[in-house]
């Protein structure tokens, strides 16, 4: 099938790239002429894990182009999916002008029979607001598809390549065949095609993420009353976990969800309920108790150094808002960060991927070490920030020879506080007594 990707970002690269593997012809459609330069000569301009193989070959086979053509783009694609930010608006609803734009772009130089899907996370009503822009600059057969994506960061190609499910949100038979046909190679292994009504599509992907973002929040209030009670919000997890009617993902408390997609996400379905009169107060609560959750850190580490953190250095490994991503979007990281530089403190960081992201935001605020000990040197406490594999298992030894004073704010939960307590340090975590 000839298939445009229109935004070449983590969900477009993605999405070509896999279609292109089960061997559709794509394009990749981008305003951002150096990020086109850059795919078309085999770069990949963001990191995300196993994807620079099937790019590479892809690219190699001719499956995959790149171009900033609207014209190329709406040309060559028989089904065009829309790929576009949906960043929040002013009072955090969910603000639909690049995918607005883009289909009015393809609207314009359509001559023949398109599916135009969006992939975009999008408010309910989308779907018909594209059909009306479609209509009123093209008078042929089109169909418009509600397709929402799914897919994690880090782990985004397998998810692509074998999704948990594929949603359609489609009202003809002609687009959800096309559709059911180009996603059966994804689920061979029996994941299910679910065809439904363009609103119900539309709100499931809100739906899961405001779930997730719940949990998430749920277990981070839990641990804050773990900490006012002594118990340890861990073996609470685990207490509840094992109920099959809770299991076990998304319940390790932290300091905050982050990313492109939670924060907004739980904030467009609140604005969107509250345009309707509907008062959201879970996902709401969710989202404020996250926000909080994201300086949880700070007070300990205040306390910690007596009120003061003038003439401190925190040494903070992780910047990333989770592990195997360069994407800072909403970070925690950055947000302790922030408040650890207004306080005086000196940061010295370091991340396996996200650095030069961080660079071209904060520039010279802080200091970046080369790998996970340098950022250690003369430090005065560690701040675990990001759970990367690679900060697992430090060698504590040497870690506490390089700290000034060992000093660890766990804010994943991934050490053991009394094995790095017998070794010498002071541990905070989260939830944790
Ligand atoms: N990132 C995720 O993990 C994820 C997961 C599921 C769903 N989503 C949703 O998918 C959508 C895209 O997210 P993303 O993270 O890939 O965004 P992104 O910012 O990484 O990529 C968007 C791309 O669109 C391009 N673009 C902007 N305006 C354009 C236009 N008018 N024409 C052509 N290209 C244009 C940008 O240059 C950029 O390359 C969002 O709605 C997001 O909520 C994201």
């Amino acid at each position: 099938m000839r298939i445009t990707i229109v935004g070449t970002g983590y969900v477009g690269l993605v999405a070509g790239t896999c279609f292109a593997e089960s061997g559709n012809d794509v394009v990749g459609l981008d305003i951002d002429a150096a990020k086109i330069a850059r795919l078309s000569k085999g770069e990949i301009p963001i990191f995300e894990p196993g994807l620079g193989d099937l790019f590479s070959r892809n690219l190699r086979d001719g499956r995959l182009s790149f171009t900033t053509s609207y014209d190329v783009g709406t040309r060559h694609g028989q089904v065009i999916f829309l790929c576009l930010p949906t960043p929040p608006g002013e009072d955090g609803s969910a603000d639909i002008r690049y995918v607005l734009s883009a289909v009015r772009e393809i609207a314009r130089r359509m001559d023949g029979y398109k599916i135009i899907v969006s992939k975009s996370t999008v408010p309910i009503g989308t779907f018909q607001r594209l059909v009306a822009e479609v209509k009123q600059l093209y008078s042929g057969d089109f169909s418009i598809a509600s397709n929402p994506e799914f897919l994690k960061e880090g782990t985004a190609v397998e998810d692509f390549l074998k999704p948990d499910r594929v949603i359609l949100g489609v009202t003809d038979d002609r687009a959800f065949e096309t559709l059911r046909a180009l996603y059966e190679p994804f689920v061979r292994t029996g994941a299910p095609i679910l065809r439904m009504d363009s609103a119900s599509a539309e709100l499931a992907k809100y739906a899961a993420n405001g779930f997730l973002s719940t949990k998430i929040s749920f277990m981070n209030e839990i641990a804050r009353l773990c900490e006012k009670t002594g118990a340890d919000v861990d073996l609470v997890r685990m207490g509840m976990s094992k109920d099959a009617r809770i299991g076990s993902a998304f319940l390790f408390a932290g300091i905050g969800y982050g990313g492109s997609c939670f924060p907004k996400d739980t904030r467009a379905l609140v604005q969107s309920a509250r345009k309707l009169g509907l008062d959201m107060k879970i996902v709401d609560a969710a989202e404020d108790v996250n926000q909080t959750q994201k300086l949880i850190l700070l007070p300990k580490i205040l306390a910690h150094f007596g009120g003061s953190l003038a003439g401190k250095t925190i040494a903070v490994w992780g910047l990333a808002f989770k592990p195997r991503t360069d994407d800072i979007r909403e970070a925690p990281a950055l947000i302790l960060i922030d408040k650890l530089l207004a306080a005086h403190a000196k940061v010295c960081a370091f991340d396996p991927e996200a650095m030069d992201n961080v660079k071209k935001l904060l520039g010279d605020k802080i200091e970046y070490a080369a790998n996970a000990y340098d950022a250690l040197s003369q430090a005065d406490a560690l701040v675990l920030a990001t759970e990367w594999n690679e900060f697992r298992m430090p060698d504590w030894d040497r870690v506490k020879k390089l700290m000034r004073t060992p000093v660890v704010f766990d804010g994943r939960n991934i050490y053991r506080p009394h094995r790095l307590r017998e070794a010498g340090f002071a541990y905070y975590g989260i939830g944790k007594p």
